[in-house]
């Protein structure tokens, strides 16, 4: 049975670096591993009363479900405002509930961030990893993964160039997939 793993990425923009390196991600799947992609564009914000009051839309169901299915998280993260864009933070929410029913509960997972600037998002990796320690999943410690100035890592097609960032993108993946398959399950 392959291992599935989701690729989560953090942007609903059409040109999106991270979801152009999620693309790039799933081509990396080893054998016995299905890499698979998860898209946040439908899922609305989260409002508690949904839960609590048994009108869950739809999406979140179908999302949840999805995630259930899911054995780890590599979640490519741009940033916003030194942080995680609202749109991955509240699909975090979304899996976090009911309560007690937590989808990322105990799943290994990796954070790779990115951004056409030199800082490479790294206020937003360092603030997904504190919600990933609420949520009790084991979080790749090493290689820490910042891409930065991922805009010159695609070509006009937004197709990825051979070179330093898909090198890098490629070690990060090869080391979560070591580390998922002889650390974080046991
Ligand atoms: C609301 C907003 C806030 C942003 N804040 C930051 C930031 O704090 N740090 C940064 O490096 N880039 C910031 N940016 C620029 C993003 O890194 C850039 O738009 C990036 O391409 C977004 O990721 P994406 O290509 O995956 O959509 C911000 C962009 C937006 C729209």
């Amino acid at each position: 049975m392959n291992k599935i793993i989701g690729i989560i990425a953090g942007s609903l923009r059409k040109e999106s670096f991270s979801k152009k390196l999620a693309a790039e991600v799933l081509k990396m799947a080893p054998e016995g591993f299905e890499f698979k992609l998860v898209t946040l564009a439908d899922l609305q914000i989260y409002n508690q009363d949904f839960d609590d009051e048994g009108v869950v839309p739809e999406e979140y169901t179908e999302f949840r479900d999805l995630m259930n299915t899911i054995e780890g998280v590599i979640f490519i993260t741009p940033e916003y405002n030194r942080s995680v864009p609202g749109v991955l933070k509240n699909a975090i929410d979304v899996g976090s509930r009911p309560y007690g029913k937590s989808v990322w509960n105990g799943k290994p997972a990796a954070v790779f961030s990115n951004s056409p600037g030199n800082l490479a998002a790294f206020g937003a990796n360092h603030h997904l990893r504190q919600s990933l320690v609420f949520l009790n999943m084991p979080v790749m410690q090493q290689p820490e993964v910042y891409l930065a100035r991922v805009g010159e890592a695609f070509d006009e097609n937004g197709q990825m160039k051979e070179g330093k960032t898909k090198d890098l993108l490629q070690h990060a993946v090869t080391a979560f997939v070591a580390w998922f398959t002889k650390t974080a399950t046991k």
